[in-house]
């Protein structure tokens, strides 16, 4: 897979990239992953890419010609599944899109900033467009580390234990079970008696239900 990111603050992507599984998927070749400065495509002397909002209001509005370039630069050397903005008001981020999109080849993210980007940009290039919460972020950035980051653990090969990206929240719409570690006695504190017994079909059950349980006191949404 790879993953080229399109943002006017690449410094903020670039050492979230470079550390631990993320870093490991990269040098492992599971995954490419591209920052891009989109004022490298700006064509005036001050690198500028955003200017005033046609019709008035606060706020400058990323302009289209500099993303249009650093997009069609990327396309020219191969095709792109999709073409993904960042931004509120687009489909809200769930563990389903995140699966799907771990099953393709090629993406690209585009971060806003300030106001946003020109609808031009979003009409005749952006193919997908995914919101991560309902607040909004001083940018696009965070949100793009957050896809990017649920899709390159779920490719095969990047988490040392295959199995437990299937075991995560959410992977069957049930939040996860309970876990611990040794000390089995924490000053009183004590593990469940059924992790110790070595009983594996019966562990498995006891998750099941502390995962069913605890679905329905936080999440009660995810059982309908
Ligand atoms: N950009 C700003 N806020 C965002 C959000 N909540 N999700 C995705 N992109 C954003």
């Amino acid at each position: 897979m790879r993953i080229d990111i399109l943002t006017c603050v690449p410094n903020l992507l670039e050492s979230f990239f470079a550390h631990s599984i993320l870093k490991r998927a990269q040098q492992g070749g599971f995954v490419e992953v591209n920052v891009h400065d989109i004022r490298d495509y700006s064509t005036n002397k001050h690198r500028t890419i955003d200017d005033y909002a046609f019709g008035g209001g606060a706020g400058m509005v990323m302009q289209i010609e500099p993303i249009a370039r650093c997009i069609q630069a990327l396309q020219a050397d191969r095709n792109y599944d999709e073409i993904i903005y960042l931004t509120p008001d687009g489909e809200l981020l769930q563990q389903r899109a995140v699966n799907q999109l771990s099953l393709k080849g090629n993406l690209i993210l585009l971060c806003g900033h300030y106001k946003g980007v020109d609808q031009r940009v979003r009409d005749l290039f952006v193919t997908k467009e995914i919101s991560i919460g309902d607040y909004v972020l001083s940018g696009g950035e965070l949100a793009a580390a957050v896809l990017a980051d649920a899709i390159i653990r779920l490719l095969p090969g990047v988490l040392n234990d295959e199995t437990s990206a299937l075991t995560d929240s959410f992977q069957d719409n049930l939040l996860a079970p309970p876990v611990y570690t040794r000390p089995a006695d924490y000053e009183g504190s004590k593990v469940p008696d059924i992790l110790m017994s070595g009983h594996e079909a019966k562990i498995e059950e006891w998750r099941y239900e502390q995962a069913v349980k605890r679905t329905r006191e936080r999440r009660p949404d995810l059982l309908k």
